[in-house]
């Protein structure tokens, strides 16, 4: 899997992780996430990349930007943009970097505002309801994919 860049890309209020309704969201922080995705991309011989912002322009830029840096595939954890953002579909579209859309709760148990994602029609694939456990699930795939695909 050398040459294979990796980028994971959170959204709004993933900041917060750890303090933020741990219940839902569980204990570990952003940092402890990210810091574990860069060691698992390590161990794979992938280059990874981590990137969160509360703002909708500034994730689409972010994508954007993922091309000029030859960005081979994302993870993305939308989070309340997964339900609005018709503009980060569009930036998805795009850019046409095969992704994989992540949630760390179940979505589907939750309330129905959160069953409607503008991503999962145009994701590889989804991975929701494992807490941190998601990303680790979503970048083995991803990377799964990548390679059956090259
Ligand atoms: C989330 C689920 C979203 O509905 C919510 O708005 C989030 C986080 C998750 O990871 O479970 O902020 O994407």
């Amino acid at each position: 899997m050398k040459d294979l860049n990796i980028l994971v890309v959170h959204g709004p209020n993933l900041n917060l992780l750890g303090t933020r309704e741990p219940e839902t969201y569980g204990a570990q922080t952003l940092a402890d996430i990210n810091n574990e995705l860069i060691d698992l991309g390590h161990s794979f011989g992938v280059g990874l990349a981590t990137y969160q912002s509360n703002h909708e322009g500034a994730l689409v830029d972010r994508l954007h930007q993922a091309v000029r840096d030859g960005v081979d595939g994302i993870v993305i954890n939308p989070a309340a943009y997964t339900h609005t953002s018709i503009a980060l579909r569009d930036a998805l579209l795009g850019i046409a970097i095969p992704f994989v859309e992540v949630h760390l709760s179940n979505v589907y148990k939750r309330e129905s505002f959160r069953h409607q994602s503008f991503l999962t029609d145009i994701a590889v694939g989804v991975v929701a309801g494992f807490g941190s456990n998601s990303y680790n699930l979503a970048l083995r795939a991803l990377l799964a994919h990548l390679q059956q695909n090259k």
